[in-house]
């Protein structure tokens, strides 16, 4: 869907975006991920020509948009900014409805549909419909943005920072109704964070940056566990057991994981998709009973106690770390 080919942009003679290229498949999640200063504003300015390259170009669906109108280019390419830029004399209903209405969705649908919006955004909709920005929180605003985004339905979304304003725990919700929403409606996604576990939480796709180039593209995954020099490796050292447990799902552990058929009490079932984070919660319910593991096909593969479970896990750790 989106194709950046060889992007650069120089401000006076220095490079801040050197030789970018990379592929946005239709319906995922792209993320650039990097240090603060290391050019992902400006490479996600660069897709809908907030900022024109200075050489390289952005193909979108087959079209070069170099060859088309900037303004009309923007119409169709969601766009939510740090700053969050509601407008501050609509109110958050008006915020969220300009948009769509602009690009003709029918007025009463997008009525009916904005509680169930702000609910998943974290905010009641009796108590934010009516408020004005400046009445609300630099996270709720930042909220009324998210939604206002999801509600156009554009196919193509930039989101740079978007949950930066939100606190971890209303952050998590939210980005997992976003996730959620952004695929229930096949939009896609070029996100910029500087959040690992972020960026390995959400990305489809991830792109790490430093000082204008790409270092590594590929799945959270490749950037855990994969063949990753010193430089990559460092940047994802901080947030690693955090973020391994977001990823890392019981198939992943099946190959080291000792199933028992236990007769005895099981405190409940894990599934082969679940990620070992979950597990973990399920787990601390369940204290010292096993659970049982249960595949797709409803087939059960034994059980499993904690113990066990992370003793796979530190396997799968030492293949990495050695
Ligand atoms: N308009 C501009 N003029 C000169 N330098 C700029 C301009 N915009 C960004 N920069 C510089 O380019 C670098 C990358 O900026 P940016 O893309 O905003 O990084 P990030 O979003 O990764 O924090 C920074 O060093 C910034 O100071
Ligand atoms: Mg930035």
């Amino acid at each position: 869907m989106v194709q950046a080919e060889s992007l650069t942009k120089t401000y006076e003679e220095k490079s801040v975006v050197e030789s970018v290229s990379f592929q946005v498949a239709e319906g995922e999640v792209f993320v650039l991920l990097g240090r603060s200063g290391c050019g992902k504003t400006t490479t996600l300015k660069m897709i809908n020509r907030l900022v024109e390259p200075t050489s390289g170009q952005v193909i979108i669906n087959g079209k070069r948009t170099s060859q088309q109108d900037p303004i009309a280019l923007r119409r169709n390419i969601g766009y939510v900014i740090q700053e969050n830029g509601l407008f501050p004399h609509y109110t958050v209903e008006e915020n969220i409805s300009v948009v769509p209405e602009l690009l003709g969705h029918d007025r009463d649908e997008m009525r009916s549909r904005l509680p169930d919006l702000l609910t998943q955004v974290g905010l009641s909709p009796e108590k934010f419909i009516g408020k004005y920005p400046k009445e609300l929180s630099g996270g709720e605003q930042q909220r009324v943005a998210i939604a206002r985004a999801i509600a156009a339905r554009p196919p193509l979304l930039l989101m740079d920072e978007p949950f930066s304003a939100l606190d971890p725990i209303t952050r998590s919700d939210v980005r997992t109704n976003f996730y959620r929403l952004s695929k229930k409606f096949g939009i896609t996604v070029i996100m910029v964070t500087h959040d690992v576990a972020e960026a390995i939480e959400i990305a489809d796709h991830i792109c790490l940056m430093e000082e204008g180039r790409i270092l590594r593209q590929g799945e959270g995954k490749d950037f855990l566990f994969g063949d990753n020099n010193a430089v990559v490796a460092s940047f994802f050292d901080a947030a690693r057991f955090e973020t391994e447990l977001k990823v890392v799902t019981i198939t992943d552990l099946l190959s080291s994981l000792t199933l028992k058929d236990e007769e005895g009490a099981v405190a409940g079932e894990i599934g082969l998709d679940d990620r070992l984070y979950s597990v973990l919660d399920k787990f601390s319910r369940a204290k010292i009973l096993p659970l049982n593991v249960r595949g797709q096909d409803g087939r059960t593969h034994g059980t499993t106690t904690l113990s066990s479970l992370l003793e796979a896990f530190f396997k799968l750790e030492r293949r990495r770390s050695s």
